[in-house]
């Protein structure tokens, strides 16, 4: 997590960085820092909390942040609790390196030991102070040059990390470093800008080079980038990518939250999913990722996806399908656990993973795992260009558009399309799946825009009922079947963004242990749209009535008995079970903000979270 931005060129370095640090903030808002370099040195600032918090401090400072150097920081803790000495920038001591760091160096105290015993002092908790400290010393103790200090240091680093650093001495250049954590450096006229997210500089540029694992950039104001792969010092050609983002998709607009307005866009990112994917009036699929590894896809034994968070709820939907559709065993695993025991993976299998970010540190390290073992690799991501989109051997982007708010929605409704044209693509490759089965959900695929459109109508019953339940400290989600992820996803917006407790279960399994719970003080969401299950769902819902359980269900247009049963019902409109989710997340994403708008959260940052877990 946290959010680093650099730049080096002719214009007034200071409100590139605080505009770019605004729009970093998505990837951490506990304390945040600039540092500005000019002839005479350098100006410093940092403080606790937001980055209109910093500005703030900076305006009463009155001093004029002149200089065409810059660097910022947007920070997630994770060394140091968040206060103005453990934000970043990080000074060496004797002043004259200034680094910002995303990443954890985890033998910091081993290095710690050594500085300290060499008589230099740190003033914060942080990894980041340590690791300046430990160029400067090595720099110092082998007269070395910056570059050579810091290709040295980072060898020596166990941990993840991208940095940038400037010497005051040298505020013409500057010099950044990738393992792990994402950077990418902006190509303008004479100029540089660096960032751990490009969006945060393409009103500027859209000419990007995306710096791999293991690889340093030396940036001069006056000379061209100088690639180089750390270990060896070997020099490198930057490849150069055309960002394709509109500045539009990454403002409110019109909205107060990131987070309403993804939910709103949820219509058209649908449709820019399926956009080229799907031919609804000939019934054709064409998934470009698959295409040329169909023989993979259709010998394959099994299948692995791993993932985390919302993309992890989406990948459980995703067993679900691609066991209905093209009957292929899948397993789900949480990318955090994967890595750690010992997974049984070869060749033959493929290994799915899904994250929007494409950043995500526990999902990168699954993803190295099974290439490490030879499986085949096959990746759903959002953000173009992100180091997972990068790394897999195939795969597909979901095209859901910069997603800002930290609680993830339209990412997760794109990746379960994704997920549907899959298992569907899967299916008739395999001759498996039944004609009109097939040409009934390609069919009703191409009309979910507008029963999205149609389900985003409930937002005022959504109101009313909020209204009522906003206070109440503790929520049940269940569903059954394809909507039983879609209760641990309704629970998580829920908890991450209005702090209320709140957990997902199999409707079924209450009575194994959860329906203890049950009283008049618990609301129960029910998700109940009419298929197979509906029938024992019914049964569930009685079982809550009988204990006072307050009852909030979401129903299918045309339903009557849980209509009557419920307490409170929101309408969604029918669908074939396999599409259903995408229809029936709608009203949960729309409860979980509107609780939180009520309770006067801070919806797009909710506490202790960061929108790209970049640490494991
Ligand atoms: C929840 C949320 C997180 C992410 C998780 C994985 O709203 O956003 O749970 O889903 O951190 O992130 P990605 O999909 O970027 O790998």
């Amino acid at each position: 997590m946290c959010g680093i931005i650099g730049y080096l060129g002719n214009r007034d370095a200071y409100p590139i960085i605080i505009n770019g640090l605004k729009k970093l903030e998505y990837r951490g808002y506990d304390s945040s820092g600039v540092s500005i370099f000019h002839k005479d040195g350098y100006n410093l600032y940092k403080t606790k909390g937001r980055v209109y918090e910093l500005e703030k401090k900076i305006n009463r400072s009155n001093i004029q942040l002149k200089g065409t150097t810059g660097i910022g920081h947007t920070r997630w803790a994770t060394h140091g609790v968040a206060d103005d000495i453990n934000a970043h920038p990080h000074i060496s001591n004797s002043n004259n390196l200034v680094m910002i760091h995303n990443g954890i160096v985890d033998n910091y105290n081993s290095i710690k030991i050594i500085l300290l015993n060499n008589g230099f002092t740190l003033r914060s908790n942080t990894d980041t102070e340590v690791l300046v400290n430990l160029v400067e010393y090595i720099k110092n103790e082998n007269k070395f040059s910056l570059e050579e200090a810091i290709r040295c240091s980072l060898t020596e680093v166990v941990g993840a990390y991208s940095i940038a650093i400037v010497d005051r001495d040298d505020p013409d250049s500057m010099i950044i470093a990738k393992l792990g954590s994402p950077i990418a450096i902006g190509i303008g006229d004479g100029e540089f800008f660096v960032a751990s997210d490009p969006i945060s500089f393409i009103q500027y540029t859209k000419n990007v080079i995306y710096l791999e694992d293991g690889e340093m950039a030396i940036l001069n104001k006056y000379k061209d980038l100088d690639l180089r792969k750390i270990i060896n010092n070997y020099k490198l050609n930057p490849v150069i990518n055309k960002l394709k983002i509109d500045l539009k998709e990454i403002e409110k607009g019109k909205y107060k939250y990131f987070m309403l307005k993804e939910i709103y866009e949820q219509p058209q990112t649908i449709l820019n999913t399926l956009r080229g994917r799907l031919l609804v009036s000939s019934k054709v699929i064409y998934i470009d990722g698959i295409e040329s590894n169909k023989e993979k896809f259709i010998n394959t034994k099994c299948i692995t996806i791993v993932a985390c968070g919302t993309s992890w709820h989406a990948s459980l939907i995703g067993e679900y399908l691609l066991e209905k559709l093209a009957r292929i065993p899948v397993e789900v695993e949480y990318a955090s656990e994967f890595r750690y025991r010992d997974p049984i993976i070869n060749k033959n299998n493929i290994i799915i993973v899904i994250s929007q970010s494409g950043e995500t540190a526990d999902t990168i390290s699954a993803l190295k795992l099974a290439k490490s073992k030879g499986a085949f690799v096959f990746g759903i991501c959002n953000v173009v260009g992100s180091t997972i989109s990068r790394s897999v051997d195939a795969g597909v982007y979901t095209h859901a558009g910069p997603e800002i708010g930290v609680a993830s929605t339209k990412a997760f409704t794109a990746q379960i399309t994704m997920l549907i044209l899959l298992a569907l693509k899967i299916g008739k490759y395999k001759s498996i799946i039944n004609d009109n089965i097939y040409n009934k959900l390609c069919e009703e695929l191409g009309s979910i825009p507008e029963k999205i459109s149609t389900a985003l109508k409930v937002h005022d019953s959504i109101k009313k009922i909020s209204k009522i339940f906003h206070s109440m400290n503790n929520f049940l989600y269940l569903g059954r079947g394809i909507n039983f992820p879609v209760a641990l996803e309704g629970a998580l917006k829920l908890k991450e963004i209005s702090y209320i407790h709140a957990e997902g279960f199999p409707a079924a399994e209450m009575k194994h242990g959860p329906i203890a719970l049950i009283d008049q003080k618990i609301v129960v969401v029910v998700i109940a749209p009419l298929n197979e299950s509906y029938p024992k769902i019914v049964g569930n819902i009685q079982e809550i009535k009988a204990r006072n359980g307050k009852i909030i269900a979401i129903i299918n247009e045309n339903d009557v008995e849980v209509n009557m049963l419920a307490d409170h019902v929101i309408k969604v409109p029918n669908i074939s079970e396999e599409l259903s989710p995408l229809v029936t997340v709608i009203p949960l994403q729309l409860l979980a903000y509107q609780m939180a708008y009520i309770r006067g959260e801070n919806i797009d940052k909710p506490r202790n979270l960061a929108k790209s877990v970049t640490v494991e």
